[in-house]
C-alpha cells in the first residue's frame, strides 16, 4: 500500500529548474533512499515533500489526501516528519527534556508543559522508553554539545520517532558524522520502526545499500534512475554520471 504518493512535482528558482518532473511513490515501512550528486535537487525535494517550499506544480498525497497545499505542521500532525542536514537541537536541554519536548508538540500541549505535573510525568515516561528503544538511555541527561555528533544524530532521530511518523524524511543524517561514530547511525536506521517508511538521503553508499529497498538516483532535479540496489550498481548510467565504479565493485 502506498503511504505517499508524489506526481509531477516541479520548482524553479529563478530561471534554474531545480526539481524536474519528479514523480514517485512510498510503500508502508518502505526504505526509499534518495542519491545523486550535490546540487541534484535532493534537498530541495525533500523541502516540497515536507512542505517548507510550494511547488510551482505538481500533486503530494499523504495515505490517500491531497497535501499539496498543507503547511508543514499538518503535514507532521498527519504524520509526516523530516530531518534536518544541518542540526536544529536545542543547546543546553538535556535529550530526555528534547524529546519530552517533542512529545508535547504532537500532543499540542507544550504550553501546559511546566505548568502541569500531572500531565508531564507520562510524558518523561514516554521519553525515557523512547530512548530506551533506540538504545539511547545512557544520553538522557546530556545536553547536545557535550555530546558526540553520532549521539546528537541519533538523538534527532529520536526527536522525529517521537512525533509518531508514518514517513520518516531523513537528509544526511551521516552529515558531520566522522567515520568512527557511522556504525551508530546505522545501527539508529535499523532499530527504526519496521512499518515507519522512510526516505533517506545520504552520501555514504555503503549505508545507502546496506539500507535501503529501492533506490532514487536524481540528477538535475529529475529522475535519472530507480531500482533496487542490485539494479542501481548494475546500472550503466548511473555509474557513468554518478556511481564511481570502485565503489560499486
Ligand atoms: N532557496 C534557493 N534559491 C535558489 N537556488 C537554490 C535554493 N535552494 C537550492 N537552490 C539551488 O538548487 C539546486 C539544488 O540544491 P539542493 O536541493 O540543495 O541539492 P542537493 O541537496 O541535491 O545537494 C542547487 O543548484 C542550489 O544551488
Ligand atoms: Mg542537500
Amino acid at each position: 500500500m502506498s503511504i505517499l504518493q508524489v506526481e509531477n512535482l516541479n520548482k524553479a528558482f529563478g530561471g534554474l529548474k531545480v526539481t524536474n518532473d519528479v514523480s514517485l511513490s512510498l510503500s508502508v515501512g518502505e526504505r526509499l533512499a534518495l542519491i545523486g550528486p550535490n546540487g541534484a535537487g535532493k534537498t530541495t525535494l525533500v523541502n516540497q515533500v515536507a512542505g517548507f517550499l510550494h511547488s510551482d506544480q505538481g500533486t503530494i498525497s499523504l495515505n490517500g489526501q491531497d497535501i499539496t497545499r498543507w503547511p508543514a505542521h499538518r503535514r507532521v500532525q498527519n504524520g509526516l516528519v523530516r530531518t534536518f542536514q544541518i542540526s536544529k537541537l536545542a543547546p543546553g536541554l538535556p535529550a530526555v527534556e528534547q524529546v519530552a519536548m517533542a512529545i508535547h508538540q504532537r500532543e499540542g500541549s507544550l504550553k501546559n508543559m511546566w505548568r502541569n505535573r500531572w500531565n508531564y510525568k507520562p510524558v518523561v515516561d514516554e521519553a525515557m522508553s523512547l530512548l530506551e528503544e533506540l538504545r539511547l538511555t545512557h544520553l538522557a541527561m546530556a545536553t547536545p554539545e557535550s555530546m558526540a555528533y553520532g549521539d546528537q544524530r541519533q538523538l534527532e532521530i529520536a526527536l522525529a520517532l517521537a512525533l509518531r511518523p508514518k514517513v520518516l524524511l531523513l537528509d544526511e543524517p551521516m552529515a558531520g558524522v566522522p567515520q568512527g561514530e557511522a556504525q551508530l547511525i546505522l545501527n539508529a536506521l535499523t532499530l527504526l520502526p519496521k512499518d515507519l517508511a522512510v526516505i533517506i538521503i545520504e552520501h555514504d553508499m555503503d549505508l545507502v545499500f546496506r539500507f535501503a529497498d529501492r533506490i532514487v538516483v536524481l540528477a538535475n532535479g529529475a529522475v535519472l534512475a530507480e531500482g533496487t540496489p542490485d539494479e542501481i550498481r548494475k546500472n550503466e548510467v548511473v555509474r557513468a554520471v554518478y556511481l564511481g565504479k570502485a565503489e560499486l565493485a
